[in-house]
């Protein structure tokens, strides 16, 4: 049974950019990830239901849905075999409020060894979110992703009592994302 790693952060953060860098130069070494996101396991499941047309709508879909969008991923990773990094969410900002990214039944059918909060400052991520065009990011101001960073703390902190798993927080500031990528290589080593 290979490693499972679970990687969070808020939107924008760069989680998905230092995974990517991480497993390129892990697998220089010989050391091998699967990166699996789970957002896109959900949206598969939406957009061929006719929920959702892009991923930026799932957070808006009814409590629900989303559950069972959580279910189904879970189960889909839960498969995997080898190590895996998977890149999601430690709570999910809908409309309703938030909602845990890994409830109970997702972490029980992951059980992840470790979980990962990628953070940096709040007024980077703004600008990052800002300067993405692509996605139909949450307007936000600085104090709501300030709540968002400390809340997904807890939520974490929730997730190692579950589950036993160890919580680490990998810093990816503007200009070091090379610190943040070793940092990530060491704990997946
Ligand atoms: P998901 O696919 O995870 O989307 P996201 O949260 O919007 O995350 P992104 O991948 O867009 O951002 P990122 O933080 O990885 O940043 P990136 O590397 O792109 O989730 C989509 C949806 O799925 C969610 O909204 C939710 O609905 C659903 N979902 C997922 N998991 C769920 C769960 N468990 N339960 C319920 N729903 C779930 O980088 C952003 C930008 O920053 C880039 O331009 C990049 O170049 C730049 N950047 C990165 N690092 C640096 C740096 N060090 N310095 C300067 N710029 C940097």
């Amino acid at each position: 049974m290979g490693k499972k790693v679970v990687i969070t952060g808020v939107p924008g953060v760069g989680k998905t950019t230092v995974i990517n860098r991480a497993i390129e130069e892990l697998s220089a070494e010989g050391i091998e990830y699967e990166p699996l996101n789970f957002g896109t396991c959900m949206f598969e499941v939406a957009s061929g239901q006719g929920m959702v047309r892009d991923r930026d709508e799932m957070r808006k879909l009814d409590q629900a849905q989303q559950r069972d969008l959580q279910r189904s991923a879970a189960q889909v990773i839960a498969r995997s075999e080898g190590n895996v990094i998977i890149d999601t969410h430690c709570t999910v900002k809908t409309p309703k409020g938030y909602l845990a990214g890994l409830p109970e039944w997702v972490l029980r059918e992951l059980m992840p060894d470790t979980v990962i909060l990628v953070e940096t400052d709040e007024d980077q991520i703004l600008k990052r979110r800002l300067s993405d065009e692509t996605r139909v990011r949450d307007l936000e101001g600085y104090n709501d992703i300030l709540e968002h960073q400390q809340f997904n703390r807890a939520m974490g902190a929730a997730y190692a009592m579950l589950t036993g798993c160890t919580v680490k927080i990998v810093k990816n500031p503007d200009f070091l994302l090379e610190k943040g990528v070793e940092d990530m290589k060491d704990i997946l080593r």
